[in-house]
């Protein structure tokens, strides 16, 4: 149906980020990101990721983007360089829920990057998409994604985790939600400064 298929092409903009649509020149920068352990470790990609694993990421996710299916952005500062990705799928427009996912190139970690683009994701997906359940499936183990989820705002279901079996052994995704609306972050830090300095509450 025309009317569920996720916008394409999309660009978001955030504070310091750009999410953008993965293009066939960031192929040796998806390579070099892909093809690390810890997101061989904790993501379904193939292990080792090859230029030709990279050809066929690529093409895959121009027919999901062009079809409509998943949005599949990739994480930058400033619009060139990909340093992370972030993805929106699973779309389930009668019941208003997508699942994301998100991963950074290792060199560069812990500079907010991941929760930013989740962030700002999330925002989209409630305010244009009018979805209302958005979920991640995380491994516990997984400290730096559990990390992410908590602060953007997503908190543990208790559903019953779901078993995987992949090459590092079996995995047991739990369900995170999220229960915080996800407001305009500029606006949003704009209206706490205000509030700081003026002592109103937002
Ligand atoms: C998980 C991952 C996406 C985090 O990306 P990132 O850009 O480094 O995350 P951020 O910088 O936004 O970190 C957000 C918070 O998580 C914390 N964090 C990030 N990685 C962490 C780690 N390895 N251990 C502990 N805390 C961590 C940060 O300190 C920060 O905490 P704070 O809010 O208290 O300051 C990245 O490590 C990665 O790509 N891992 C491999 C792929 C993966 O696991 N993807 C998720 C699959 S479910």
């Amino acid at each position: 149906m025309a009317a569920s298929r996720l916008p394409y092409p999309l660009t978001l903009t955030g504070d310091g980020i750009i999410l953008r649509e993965w293009r066939s020149d960031d192929l040796d920068d998806l390579v070099s990101m892909l093809d690390e352990p810890e997101i061989a470790r904790w993501s379904p990609m193939p292990s080792p990721f090859d230029v030709e694993a990279g050809i066929a990421y690529l093409k895959r996710c121009y027919q999901n983007r062009v079809g409509g299916r998943r949005i599949q952005l990739a994480i930058t500062t400033d619009g060139s360089r990909p340093l992370g990705e972030v993805t929106l799928f699973g779309v389930d427009h009668g019941l208003k829920e997508a699942e994301l996912g998100y991963l950074v190139d290792a060199r560069e970690r812990r500079r907010g990057l991941a929760s930013s683009a989740l962030s700002l994701l999330s925002a989209y997906a409630q305010s244009s998409l009018q979805l209302g359940r958005l979920l991640l499936r995380i491994d516990s183990r997984n400290v730096g994604s559990t990390a992410v989820a908590r602060h953007c705002g997503y908190r543990l279901t208790g559903e019953p985790p779901i078993l995987q079996e992949g090459p590092y052994g079996s995995s047991r995704l739990d369900t995170w939600e999220l229960v915080e609306r996800q407001a305009d972050s500029r606006r949003d830090r704009l209206r706490n400064v205000a509030a700081r300095r003026y002592g109103r509450r937002t």
